[in-house]
């Protein structure tokens, strides 16, 4: 039954959830984030992520991508730092996590077996360096592709897969209701927050309890803006100051409210996942 357990999220639930900038904070507070993204045709998806990081407040960003993405990476987003993988287009190195608050991998990263050898280590040293992790995209369709990987899920992960992806860590859904039956299920059973995206995202908690987000509009139907939430995500998850679940819901909302403040200048067509990361630090003030 699913009935139980679930709540609305909108501004009030969030209230108090997202402490202010302190007047003495410093880049220290919100965190170095790492995020493993891009291939060759993909680079595009690691710079959405990318200035999604920034925008929602990391401290320091580190992007690592393939080679082939260096330059445009280091003109993209001048903030961050990059470190460009030996091979040309695809992730075939895992950075050392120590100097890293949060891993969010995913976003264009394909799925050759390199590259699931990058995943399978991040998630096999990732809880001895105590990092959360966030996972997206490709990362998910190699883990779908990988099921055994999935029992080395370090608890907390969050997980953000659109239907078609979650399908591909579950199996196919009846219907809505059966569909969220298998995402408390599954965040359940490998004690993870799972988003699965779409209007009214919904995320799971490992204690199966779902929360249903209420910001956000069709302009978001559009390649790119789930690589955004990404990026916001793994920002959110490097702040020290933040719970597991405040920053999943957070992000989820902000992502969402930053949409529906670009759509009043872009109408829903005109909205890009370029464009919205403009709208994040805004979205995120709300809160505060
Ligand atoms: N209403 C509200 N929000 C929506 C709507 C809608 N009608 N449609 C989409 N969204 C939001 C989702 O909640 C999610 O946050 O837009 C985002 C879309 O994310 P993805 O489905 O991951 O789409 P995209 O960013 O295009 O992904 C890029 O990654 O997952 C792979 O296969 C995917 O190639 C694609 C790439
Ligand atoms: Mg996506």
């Amino acid at each position: 039954q699913v009935a139980a357990n679930m709540t609305v999220v909108d501004a009030a639930e969030l209230a108090g959830r997202l402490p202010r900038r302190g007047t003495f904070s410093h880049k220290g507070t919100y965190g170095h984030a790492l995020l493993l993204a891009g291939s060759k045709g993909k680079i595009g998806a690691a710079v959405l992520a990318a200035r999604a990081s920034l925008h929602g407040g990391a401290g320091l960003l580190t992007l690592a991508v393939p080679a082939v993405g260096y330059a445009v990476a280091q003109t993209a987003v001048p903030e961050a730092m990059c470190l460009p993988d030996d091979a040309k287009n695809h992730l075939t190195t895992l950075p050392d996590l120590q100097p890293y608050a949060a891993v969010g991998m995913g976003p264009g990263i394909g799925q050759h077996d390199d590259t699931r050898a990058v995943l399978e280590e991040l998630l096999c040293t990732a809880p001895a360096h105590k990092v959360p992790l966030v996972l997206d995209a490709d990362a998910l369709n190699l883990l779908g592709a990988n099921r055994p990987l999935l029992d080395l899920l370090p608890p907390d992960t969050v997980l953000t897969p659109h239907p078609k992806e979650f399908e591909r860590l579950t199996q196919p859904a009846r219907n809505d209701y059966h569909r969220l039956e298998l995402l408390r299920d599954f965040a359940s059973r490998y004690r993870c927050y799972v988003v699965l995206k779409g209007a009214y995202s919904c995320t799971a908690t490992p204690e199966g309890h779902l929360y249903f987000n209420t910001t956000g509009n069709p302009g978001l139907a559009t390649g790119g803006t789930g690589d955004v939430l990404t990026g916001l995500l793994t920002a959110l998850r490097a702040d020290q100051r933040l719970s597991p679940l405040d920053a999943t819901l957070l992000a989820v909302y902000a992502h969402g409210r930053a949409a529906d403040l670009a759509v009043v200048h872009t109408g829903q067509a005109g909205l890009t996942a370029g464009a919205l990361p403009h709208y994040i630090g805004v979205a995120l003030q709300e809160l505060t």
